[in-house]
């Protein structure tokens, strides 16, 4: 057991593959690849993302971040994927599950993106179908919560698809780009 007293003991580290998609943690070493990724798209997500500062694009962070993750995993806090390529050469993108709460609540929150050149091909719905099964089987939590901007008319297109349901809407929910903004709630329920 750990501090949040959901410590699974026997999980292994996840590496699920789809048609075209690699989805799993990544190593300290690995740093490279994440470091790229954000340095190559740092203007084509920074209006959906919070304010980022300068050593959020350096590999010393990710190397530091990278172990951090793979610690929350184990303790049971949180699942943050890359969603490589088959080749596992590139990132793609990121799903994370983070927040992971238990007791009668079983619930975490998702949030998402996908590198520029990857966008509108249909593989962020094709990595978060397998990591959401991921979610509900392996993990055992019941529900999926995601917010997005309501100008984000993509995001919410994907998560309909995906079976979120709208279950509200929260002012100035998220410090987005340095600006409080309000947020479309929604949520998945599994087996829903
Ligand atoms: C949101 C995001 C993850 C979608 O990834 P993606 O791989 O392009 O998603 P998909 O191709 O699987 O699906 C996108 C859906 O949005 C639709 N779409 C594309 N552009 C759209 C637009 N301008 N308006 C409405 N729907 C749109 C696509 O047609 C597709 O739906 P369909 O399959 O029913 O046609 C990606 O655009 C992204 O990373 N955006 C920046 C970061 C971000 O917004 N993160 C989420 C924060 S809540």
């Amino acid at each position: 057991m750990n501090r949040h007293g959901l410590f699974k003991s026997n999980l292994k580290l996840p590496r699920l593959c789809t048609e075209r998609l690699v989805c799993r943690l990544l190593e300290p070493h690995e740093a490279t690849l994440m470091c790229s990724f954000r340095k190559e798209n740092k203007t084509h997500l920074e209006k959906w993302e919070p304010l980022r500062k300068t050593a959020f694009f350096t590999e010393s962070f990710w190397q530091a971040q990278l172990r951090v993750q793979l610690r929350d995993f184990r303790e049971g806090v949180s699942t943050n994927f890359s969603i490589l390529d088959r080749d596992e050469l590139s990132i793609v993108g990121v799903c994370n599950y983070t927040n992971i709460v238990r007791g009668t609540f079983q619930s975490c929150q998702l949030g998402y993106a996908i590198a520029k050149r990857y966008e509108g091909q249909g593989l962020m719905e094709e990595a978060l179908r397998q990591t959401n099964d991921f979610v509900f089987s392996e993990l055992g939590l019941h529900r999926i919560m995601a917010a997005y901007l309501p100008h984000n008319h993509r995001s919410g297109s994907l998560l309909s698809k995906l079976g979120f349901k709208k279950e509200g809407f929260a002012e100035k929910y998220l410090k987005i780009n340095g600006v409080w903004e309000d947020h479309v709630l929604t949520s998945k329920i599994k087996d829903r």
